[in-house]
């Protein structure tokens, strides 16, 4: 197959991009980065490019089988800082995106996002529960508004696309680490998803930093059976077109003090190193005044099991290990 994946670069993404390279698939990714592409050996196209509606450029004889939207900032911090950027990138510029595949008549996966699900948590979120954000004033919110605006225009204008909300896919090379890829946070003053904010910590010797009660809930879902599940969708493409499809692991909830103490644990276990004890703080101070917290994120695969007969397979424990152990292996002499 011809894959291009636009947003190449990024954590999701870049696996992509392996998982495909892997099954001798052809693969063109587009980004305005390639800090993890540059890294291996494996050959792909890689148009750097800050204007997505480069897919103009294959015109209607080469075009390819299938295009992966992952073009997105995924971290609370930065909607928080910067709310305008927010809505720019992941609505306006995803629009036409969006716009110009429909046009070109491609298959489309587009990656959303579970943190459509909001604040409030009751049961298992399926992909046809109600979203329930925080108000105007908390700029956290921004990225699920202008995601949910999007899932609704594709799903209104019928394109050929399938919709993925991905619940916390962990793994190697997740986000950049503050105190390790100094010339990434010079360019990025804010901070990464918490995995990354942990595993800095772990390798810099400082305590991680819990955000208070410590007591809210996300489900970790390894990379590699995440990137599995999504090829899954591929395999299973007339059934999932049209549709909005949750992908994650269920059985991975944790508390954010339980991924602490697990990622500790995991480093004591490679390292011998004892971790700090972590430091708690409010959300507010961290990230500032328009930050809100999603108490809970568990939800329900069962859509996903029905139409791709996927279900997720590495559990916590492990997906835990191997992201500590990855980043100990690359970035620890
Ligand atoms: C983020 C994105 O906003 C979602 O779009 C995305 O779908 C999701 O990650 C994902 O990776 O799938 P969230 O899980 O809230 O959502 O992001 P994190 O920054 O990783 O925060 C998780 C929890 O850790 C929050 O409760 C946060 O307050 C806490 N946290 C964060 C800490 O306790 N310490 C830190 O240093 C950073």
């Amino acid at each position: 197959m011809k894959i291009v994946i636009l947003g190449g670069d990024g954590f999701i993404g870049s696996h992509l991009r392996k998982a495909h390279l892997l099954c001798g698939d052809e693969v063109t990714i587009v980004d305005i980065n390639n800090y993890r592409t540059g890294k291996d050996l494996l050959e792909c196209d890689l148009a750097h490019n800050t204007n997505y509606t480069i897919m103009d450029l294959w015109g209607s004889s080469n075009k390819p089988d299938l295009v992966y939207n992952c073009v997105a900032v995924a971290t609370p911090s930065y909607y928080v800082k910067y709310p305008g950027k927010t809505f720019d990138l992941d609505f306006t510029v995803n629009k036409d995106i969006i716009d110009t595949i429909h046009a070109l008549n491609i298959p489309l996966i587009h990656f959303s996002t579970s943190e459509v699900y909001g604040k409030t948590w009751s049961e298992p979120y399926t992909e046809e529960s109600d979203c329930v954000l925080g108000p105007a004033s908390k700029s956290r919110w921004i990225y699920a508004a202008s995601k949910i605006l999007l899932d609704q225009y594709i799903l209104a204008s019928n394109i050929d696309c399938c919709i993925i909300r991905p619940f916390n896919f962990i793994g190697h090379d997740l986000d950049w680490l503050p105190d390790i890829h100094k010339d990434i946070s010079a360019e990025r003053p804010w901070i990464p998803r918490v995995p990354s904010c942990f595993l800095n910590s772990l390798i810099m010797s400082k305590p991680m930093t819990i955000v208070r009660p410590g007591s809210q809930k996300r489900c970790y879902t390894y990379i590699d059976d995440a990137v599995e599940g999504i090829i899954s969708i591929v395999k299973n493409w007339s059934k999932c077109s049209g549709e909005i499809l949750n992908v994650g692991n269920t059985n991975n909830e944790t508390t954010i003090d339980q991924l602490a103490y697990l990622m500790g644990n995991s480093w004591l276990e490679l390292t011998g190193e004892e971790p700090k004890s972590p430091i708690y703080v409010d959300g507010v101070d961290l990230y500032g005044k328009g930050y809100e917290d999603s108490e809970r994120r568990l939800f329900s695969d069962a859509k996903m099991r029905r139409l791709t007969g996927w279900e997720a397979q590495i559990d916590l424990h492990t997906t835990i290990d191997m992201t500590v152990k990855e980043a100990q292996k690359e970035y620890t002499l």
